[in-house]
């Protein structure tokens, strides 16, 4: 049984299809929910969901990434995960800190990577005219939203989209592919999905 962290900074909507998919025979179960912010309201939702939960304030490490980080690594290593998941997790991570993960850490971007790394991606697709949009989750590297993809969920563009009717309807997009790609990265099978929008 693959144990889970899974990392996040806000709502967790994320966190919460991804533990509420480990059931029955998934070969993954949940074992800690942490957050660079103690005001997260998904930890409450982890707490709801029986799912042990931290808080590393980053706030309190001012100009300290490996301060913060090593403060992150002692709850996290402590859970003994086999996989960890970034859902909605807004801090960068050092190299040093991926690299302790390497292989095994994974992040969903809302955006068809390799289309819109960083920030605004919803704003951007639209300004760009795209037809398109959507979601990726990926391996995290030391580069910013550039490992491996190993799934992707496409997003119609509407008509009078603005970047809030666009993401909300990629976010429910994210909830059904990141627990299908963590399911079959949990059984060993990286090879990349693509799923259109229900
Ligand atoms: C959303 O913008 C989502 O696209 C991205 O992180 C943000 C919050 O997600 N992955 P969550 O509700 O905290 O999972």
């Amino acid at each position: 049984m693959k144990r889970v962290a899974i990392l996040i900074s806000g709502g967790g909507s994320n966190m919460i299809k991804l533990v509420e998919s480990m059931t029955g025979d998934h070969p993954a179960r949940p074992v800690i929910v942490g957050s660079n912010d103690p005001q997260a309201a998904g930890l409450a939702h982890a707490r709801a969901l029986d799912v042990p939960s931290f808080a590393i304030d980053h706030r309190a490490y001012p100009g300290d990434r490996a301060g913060f980080e090593a403060a992150l690594l002692e709850p996290l290593l402590a859970a003994r995960p086999d996989i960890l998941c970034l859902a909605g997790f807004m801090r960068i991570l050092t190299p040093d800190f991926v690299q302790r993960f390497q292989g095994r850490i994974l992040n969903i971007h809302p955006s068809l990577l390799p289309k819109y790394p960083g920030l605004h991606t919803h704003r951007r697709a639209i300004e760009a005219g795209d037809a398109q949009a959507g979601a990726s989750v990926h391996l995290v590297t030391p580069d910013l939203d550039a490992g491996p993809i190993l799934g992707q969920v496409r997003v119609p563009i509407l008509p009078g989209d603005s970047a809030e009717t666009l993401a909300a309807r990629v976010l429910a997009q994210e909830h059904r592919l990141y627990p299908q790609v963590l399911r079959r990265f949990a059984q060993g099978d990286q090879r990349p999905i693509t799923l259109t929008a229900a």
